[in-house]
Order: structure tokens, then C-alpha cells, then sequence
């Protein structure tokens, strides 16, 4: 049997296109340099890697943005010497601007403008943000089973053990109304701790509306600056353009009361620092794992502290339930902050040194329809 090939012929385009929407458009940082190593041209997503803009980058030699020693400059070399791309996987990037990051660096000589070179830095994370996020969710689950046990089995005999109690103090000594009041006491904090599990067992659909997450974030800095965090300077970084929120407010205010005051625990007691910021992110839709969907969750929102950093080996179960270093702590905070974003369609991860641990969430944003962006 024949088979008749026919190829169909590309429509010409009605427009030509804009190189530079084209390039915005990508979610890499793309950095163009000329013959002199001087920055021609950065994309959105190379602006916001340098929390920089092209007016005021352009013409600048990129050591002004990336130390001379850093293997980039090795990499642009090869590809000039050898005239071809050249990449490497898993390259430290540690700037100023950008903080440390681990990046794959591509770097392409630009054929029609001899000497140019393209830049693409890849940031790792990603991927492995989503994997991290999957193992969060793991957790927030299985706190999700435990929590509705807990208040069967645990709160209802509860509140017949302080009946009781009280029953008996009626008729006690002096002596032994201390202790009805101590069974008292410790059966309250015990309610108090099943309640603060409640919301893991909650499975109402989440309500959601447009939340401004500025609003959200003032009022943890009132709450904190007038409780927890009083020996704090907090420091506001926002990008007054953010869009709003697809959220719930009040459990958005629990998340970011959750992750403030962990900053504010870990930070020093002189000199403690923690930056609340804001920011957009040019179209980073994150493949999920496991199915054929892409979310797109532009807003960040990021709690910075100047604390010593989350130790290396909490860092794979830090948001499981009960993980907890402090004398007092019940360890549920991150917990809740993993199960609450995740009801959100968001992701919650961190990177952590000492003084500078910066948890990140990022979130849907409200689009011109009644519905989620993703
Ligand atoms: N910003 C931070 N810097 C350093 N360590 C942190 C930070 N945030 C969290 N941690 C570590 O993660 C652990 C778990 O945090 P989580 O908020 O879940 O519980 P907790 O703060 O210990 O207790 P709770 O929040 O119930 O009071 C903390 O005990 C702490 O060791
Ligand atoms: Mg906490």
C-alpha cells in the first residue's frame, strides 16, 4: 500500500516576532554579553534572578554582575574558543544579588553577531521544589488521619476526665483540690493541642476569594511586633504591582503567622532581622509530578531571617509533624504551613545557611475570570 506524503507548508506569519516578548516569555534567565563582556540584553526572568533591570544593567561588564571567579567565565571561553555551546549542570552561582544558587549554566555563541555570547541560567530547584512539595504533602496527609482520630478518642474521654475532676473537687481537702486543678490545667492544654490539629482533619473545600497578601502580611507584622517578635526589625520588600491572591485570608494569616514567628525564634537577640517580600514571577508554570498538569504560581511570597539556618539534617522532614528543636514547641507549625498551601494549590519550600534562611511560597494568582489561574 502507498502512502501518500503530504507536508503541510508553514502559514507566513502575519507579524514578525518580538524576539524580546519571546525571550521574557521563558522562565530561564537568559543573559546576552557582546565581544567586550559587556551585558547587552537580560530577559524578565534574568531581571528578577539579579533583582536588577535592564536599563541599569545594560552596558555594564558582567563582572559587575557575576564574580570574575565563577565557572561561567571558563564556560564562556570554551564556547568562544571552540565556537560552539558548551553547558554544565549543577554550577554554584553566589552573588550578591542573587544569593547562593545552584544553577545549570548554558552558554551559546550568537552566529550572526560575532562575539556575542547567550547566557541561559537554569535554576535547579524547580524540579526539585516539586519533589520536595510531593513529600509535604505525604506528611500533611498523614497528620490528616491522625488529627481526626485524635479528637475521637482523645478529646471526647478529655472532657470526661476534667468532668470528673471537677466532680471531685467539690467534696476535696485543700490539699487535693491542688491536684484536680493540676488534672484540670493539663487536660485543657491537651484540648488546646488536639484543636490546634483540627484544621488538619478539616476537609471542607477550601473558600477561596481575592486576597491582597500585602494586607495579610501587615497585619502578622502588627500581630508579631506586638507579641513574639517585638526584639525584631522587620524589613518590607514589596512589589507594589502584585496581584491578588486566590486565597483563604484567615488561613493565609495562619501560614505566614507560622513562618514570621519561626523567623523571629531564630533569629539573634541582638540585631535580629526578617525581611518579609513579595514578588512576580514571569510565567513559571511547575509540571506536577505524576500528571499531565502545570500550575502557574506567579506571586512569592518570602520570610527571610538572619537566624543560623535550619540544621542539615532536619531539612528532609522539617515539615513532618512533630519535628521540633525548642523546648516548648509542638513542631505542628510547618506542618500546617505545608497541609495549608497545599489546599491552595501552592508550594512552601526553603533554603537555609547561616543567617540567611528564606522560607518561599509561592501561590495562584486571581485571573480576569471568576477561577484560578492554572
Ligand atoms: N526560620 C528558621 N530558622 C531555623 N530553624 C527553623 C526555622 N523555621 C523552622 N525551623 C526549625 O524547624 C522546626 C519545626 O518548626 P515548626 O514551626 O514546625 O515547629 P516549632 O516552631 O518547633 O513549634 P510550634 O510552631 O508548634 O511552636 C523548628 O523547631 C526549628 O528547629
Ligand atoms: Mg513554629
Amino acid at each position: 500500500m502507498k502512502f501518500a506524503l503530504t507536508r503541510k507548508r508553514a502559514q507566513p506569519a502575519q507579524t514578525p516576532l518580538d524576539a524580546q516578548a519571546v525571550l521574557n516569555a521563558l522562565s530561564m534567565a537568559i543573559i546576552v554579553v557582546d565581544g567586550q563582556g559587556a551585558i547587552r540584553h537580560l530577559n524578565a526572568a534574568a531581571e528578577q534572578l539579579f533583582e536588577s533591570s535592564l536599563g541599569h544593567l545594560e552596558g555594564m561588564p558582567l563582572t559587575e554582575l557575576i564574580p570574575e571567579d565563577s565557572p561561567l567565565f571558563s564556560l564562556i571561553h570554551q564556547a568562544r574558543t571552540n565556537d560552539c555551546p558548551v553547558s554544565e549542570y549543577g554550577v554554584n552561582l553566589d552573588t550578591l544579588r542573587t544569593g547562593p544558587r545552584t544553577v545549570t549554566i548554558q552558554v551559546s555563541p550568537v552566529s550572526e553577531e560575532p562575539g556575542s555570547i547567550a547566557i541561559a541560567l537554569h535554576e535547579h530547584s524547580i524540579a526539585m521544589k516539586i519533589g520536595r512539595q510531593m513529600i509535604h504533602r505525604n506528611a500533611a496527609r498523614s497528620v490528616t488521619a491522625m488529627s481526626a482520630m485524635l479528637a475521637h478518642e482523645v478529646k471526647n474521654p478529655l472532657s470526661g476526665i476534667r468532668g470528673a475532676a471537677q466532680l471531685l473537687e467539690q467534696n476535696a481537702s485543700e490539699d487535693d483540690r491542688v491536684l484536680t486543678h493540676l488534672i484540670c490545667d493539663e487536660t485543657d492544654r491537651i484540648c488546646q493541642l488536639v484543636d490546634r490539629m483540627e484544621v488538619f482533619s478539616d476537609k471542607r473545600p477550601l473558600e477561596r476569594e481575592p486576597v491582597n497578601i500585602h494586607r495579610v502580611l501587615e497585619h502578622v507584622r502588627r500581630l508579631a511586633e506586638n507579641g513574639f517578635g517585638q526584639k525584631v526589625r522587620f524589613i518590607e520588600a514589596y512589589d507594589p504591582s502584585l496581584p491578588m491572591v486566590l486565597g483563604n485570608r484567615d488561613q493565609l494569616i495562619q501560614v505566614f503567622l507560622n513562618l514570621v514567628k519561626n523567623a523571629a525564634e531564630a533569629c539573634p537577640q541582638d540585631g535580629g532581622e526578617v525581611v518579609l517580600s513579595t514578588a512576580y514571577q514571569h510565567g513559571v508554570r511547575l509540571a506536577v509530578p505524576g500528571s499531565d498538569s502545570r500550575v502557574h504560581l506567579p506571586l512569592v511570597v518570602s520570610v527571610q531571617d538572619n537566624g543560623n539556618g535550619i540544621p542539615e539534617d532536619l531539612g528532609p522532614h522539617l515539615f513532618d509533624p512533630f519535628v521540633t528543636t525548642k523546648p516548648k514547641g509542638s513542631g505542628l507549625g510547618l506542618a500546617m504551613v505545608a497541609k495549608i498551601i497545599d489546599d491552595h494549590g501552592g508550594i512552601v519550600e526553603f533554603d537555609s545557611q547561616h543567617r540567611r534562611t528564606v522560607f518561599r511560597v509561592y501561590l495562584p494568582m486571581v485571573s480576569n475570570e471568576s477561577g484560578a489561574d492554572i
